[in-house]
C-alpha cells in the first residue's frame, strides 16, 4: 500500500488555478522532492495535504484512508508532520522547552494525571536525543542563528514521530555555505528513521543529492515526474531557469 496518495487534486484562487489536478504517490521513507518556478503551485499543494487548504476536487488518501475532510491537527495526530514557522511567542523559550511544548500540545494527558511525572520525564529525554542528533544547541529560540532556527522548526515537527514530514523550503533564507549541513543533518534523521518526506526546494544541488524521486510542477499541473535525471531534461530546465 502506498502511504499518501492524491488524487485529482484541484484548488483554485479566482482565475489562478494554482493547483490544477495533481495525482501523486509516496511510498513508506520515499523522499520526494517538488520544484518548479514561483508560483507553479508548490505551496499550495503542501497545503492540500497537510489540510491547512480544502481542495476544490480531489482527494487525498493516508495509508489508505480518504482524509480528505479531516483537518490538520488530525492529521497531524495521524502522522503527517509539518514545520510550523517558528512563532514570535518562541523566542524566548530554550530550544528544549520549545520541543517540550510541540510534543505536549500533541498528547492527551488530561486523563493520565498519575502518569503525568512519567511521561514528562520520557517526554524530555526524547527531545534532548532529538537536540543532540540534529545538533541544536539548548539555547533561547532567539538566541539561534536563522540555520538552527530553521532546523528547530523541522525538529518539532519531528518530535511528533511522523510517518510523513512536509518541508516547504526548509533551507530558504540559509546561507549557501550553511544549506548542505542543514540538509544533511535533516535528511540524514530522516532515513534513519525511515520517514518519508515531500519537499519543496529551489537548490537544484541540494534537490538532485538528496532525492528520490522529483516532481516538476508547471502553472499548477505536474509536467514531469521521475528520477533526478529529469532535471537535466531540456523542457524542465528552460522552466526552471526561465520563470
Ligand atoms: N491564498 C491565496 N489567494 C490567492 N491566490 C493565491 C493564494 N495562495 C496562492 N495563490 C496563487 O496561487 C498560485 C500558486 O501559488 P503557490 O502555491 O504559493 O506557488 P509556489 O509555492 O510554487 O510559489 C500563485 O499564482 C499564487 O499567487
Ligand atoms: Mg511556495
Amino acid at each position: 500500500m502506498d502511504l499518501l496518495n492524491t488524487e485529482a487534486l484541484k484548488k483554485y484562487f479566482g482565475e489562478v488555478h494554482a493547483v490544477d489536478g495533481v495525482s501523486l504517490t509516496l511510498r513508506d521513507a520515499e523522499l520526494l522532492s517538488v520544484v518548479g518556478p514561483n508560483g507553479s503551485g508548490k505551496t499550495t499543494l503542501v497545503n492540500l495535504i497537510s489540510g491547512a487548504l480544502k481542495p476544490d476536487s480531489g482527494k487525498v488518501y493516508f495509508e489508505g484512508r480518504d482524509i480528505t475532510g479531516i483537518p490538520p491537527h488530525k492529521r497531524v495526530k495521524m502522522g503527517i508532520g509539518r514545520s510550523f514557522q517558528i512563532p514570535a511567542i518562541y523566542e524566548n523559550l530554550t530550544t528544549l522547552d520549545s520541543l517540550l511544548v510541540s510534543i505536549f500540545s500533541n498528547t492527551n494527558l488530561s486523563h493520565v494525571f498519575y502518569k503525568t511525572k512519567d511521561k514528562f520525564e520520557k517526554a524530555k529525554e526524547e527531545a534532548i536525543n532529538l537536540l543532540e542528533t540534529l545538533n541544536i544547541p539548548l539555547k533561547l529560540v532567539g538566541e539561534l542563528p536563522h540555520g538552527q532556527r530553521k532546523l528547530l522548526d523541522v525538529a518539532m515537527a519531528l518530535s511528533l514521530k511522523p510517518k510523513l514530514i512536509l518541508l516547504d523550503e526548509p533551507t530558504a533564507g540559509i546561507s549557501l555555505d550553511e544549506r548542505d549541513e542543514v540538509m544533511q543533518t535533516i535528511v540524514g534523521f530522516i532515513r534513519n528513521q525511515k520517514i518519508a518526506a515531500i519537499i519543496v526546494e529551489h537548490d537544484m544541488d541540494i534537490v538532485a543529492e538528496y532525492s528520490d524521486r522529483v516532481i516538476v510542477m508547471h502553472e499548477g499541473r505536474v509536467l514531469k515526474e521521475g528520477g533526478k535525471e529529469i532535471l537535466d531534461d531540456g523542457e524542465v530546465r528552460r522552466i526552471l531557469i526561465g520563470d
